[in-house]
């Protein structure tokens, strides 16, 4: 039997697609397929955070029911089938089941039953061990919780992830210690909101918070780097950053979400934060680890966001400096608190395009600085490509700070952390040579 996965989303989802693939092997005998007309089992793990990538949903299955063979299945998987369930059966008749993210531990079940929709985003994966899946690299995925809690206003995620529960810790550290068993040097810790992690389990637990759960998890041999996405700015304790800035462990890069930099719009997402606080953070990071490379998310365009709001976004863009940026315009989504406000406030399009163009123009200059800044420091590369031909040799891979460096001429073995040193930039990747071999 062959399974043709696809899978589109974040970080999150790509890991329900590992869970879904380890399953479908260890247990159904599936392995897998990049050719759908081979396949006997197509599914799509989709994401609903915007609405591009729904509406795409039902032109793709139309698509997929005209190249699969005869009696293949067709399943919808992730958080558009958390977010649409029923309708999509009714939509389109090709689909044989739907499945929810927070529901994936059902997937060997599921497949057997015709027109099944199991969308439940109450029921509790938290416990659920998954088969042994099998890092394809030398970096690993590895979830420590599911759901949120937050409700920020514009956001789908707890509609399609449910309320927020941490994974216990022996779960988590039994895994760690497998896949470091297996390989992995760089552990990536997973959930909507990992510095919130210990607040609720669904058994009795140890009092843990996520500081303790990175200091306990520094302690397995073999274990390199740790790093984790997406923490919260308004649990970014001083205890934690701390920890970030003093575990050698722990990659200097860390994702910190600032949606918009403007306090009058932070309050009407209900984030929690201030421009004020939230610089405070940075400033108090960048003290510690001058270094650190910071990556974020903005939305332009929320409902009510005026030239002045906008400005305010500007301003922590300039300060800030961050090195990688996710920017959207905003999509008004179903159940969220800001749909529920209609056409009121909503900024045209042509302001938004405008808006979201002259933030990349400036992130792009801003980056291109940046890298010149590069030229000269030592980073830690964890190679995870090579390749040694008569035409060309290089071996590359990310730098604790997350920036994707490629040491030209030099084969190293994948699965090495080397010290290299930059010497030259060309667009976003650093080039660099090692400095001991
Ligand atoms: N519209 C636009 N962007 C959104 N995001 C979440 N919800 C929306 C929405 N309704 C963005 C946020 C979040 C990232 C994963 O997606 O910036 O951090
Ligand atoms: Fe969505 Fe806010 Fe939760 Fe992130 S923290 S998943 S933006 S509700």
């Amino acid at each position: 039997m062959k399974l043709y996965i696809e899978t589109l989303g974040c970080a999150m989802n790509v890991r329900d697609s590992e869970h879904i693939i380890s399953e479908l092997q260890e247990k159904e005998g599936y392995t897998l397929t990049s050719d759908i007309s081979q396949a006997d089992l197509i599914l799509i793990n989709t994401c609903s955070v915007r609405e591009k990538p729904e509406q795409k949903l039902f032109s793709e299955v139309g698509q997929f029911a005209k190249r699969k063979k005869q009696g293949a299945k067709i399943g919808v998987c992730g958080c558009t089938a958390s977010a649409l369930g029923h309708e999509i059966i009714k939509r389109s008749p090709h689909v044989d089941f739907v499945l929810g993210a927070r529901n994936i531990s059902k997937i060997t079940s599921i497949i057997h039953t015709p027109k099944a929709v199991e969308v439940d985003i109450s029921h509790d994966d938290s416990m659920y061990v998954f088969s042994n899946s099998k890092p394809s690299s030398y970096r690993a995925l590895l979830n420590i919780s599911i759901g949120c809690d937050k409700k920020c206003a514009y956001c789908i995620v707890p509609f399609t992830r449910g309320k927020e529960i941490s994974i216990p810790f022996d779960l988590i550290n039994k895994e760690a210690r497998r896949l470091v068993a297996n390989g992995t040097k760089e552990i990536l810790l997973l959930g909507q909101n990992v510095n919130n992690y210990g607040i609720r389990f669904s058994v009795p637990h140890a009092n843990i918070n996520f500081t303790m759960l990175l200091q306990e998890l520094s302690k397995i041999d073999g274990l390199e780097r740790i790093r984790f996405t997406s923490p919260h700015p308004l649990h970014m304790n001083d205890e934690f950053l701390d920890e970030f800035a003093s575990n050698p462990k722990i990659c200097k890069s860390i994702h910190i979400p600032l949606q918009s930099g403007s306090d009058r719009i932070l309050k009407q997402m209900k984030r929690g934060y201030t421009q004020e606080w939230y610089l405070n953070r940075i400033s108090y990071l960048k003290n510690k680890v001058p270094n650190v490379g910071i990556s974020t998310d903005i939305i332009v365009g929320f409902p009510n966001e005026s030239d002045d709001d906008f400005e305010e976004t500007m301003k922590v863009l300039e300060s800030v400096r961050f090195d990688t940026l996710y920017s959207f315009i905003y999509s008004p989504r179903p159940n969220t608190l800001s749909y529920s406000w209609g056409d009121n406030g909503s900024v045209p399009s042509n302001v938004s395009k405008d808006r979201l163009a002259r933030l990349q123009n400036r992130h792009r200059e801003i980056l291109q600085e940046n890298s010149q800044r590069e030229l000269g420091k030592t980073h830690y590369v964890l190679i995870d490509s090579n390749k040694s031909s008569i035409k060309e040799t290089f071996s590359e891979g990310r730098s604790d700070t997350n920036r994707l460096v490629r040491i030209q001429d030099e084969f190293i073995d994948m699965g090495n952390i080397a010290e290299v040193m930059i010497t030259d930039v060309r667009g976003s990747t650093l080039y660099a040579k090692t400095r001991i071999k």
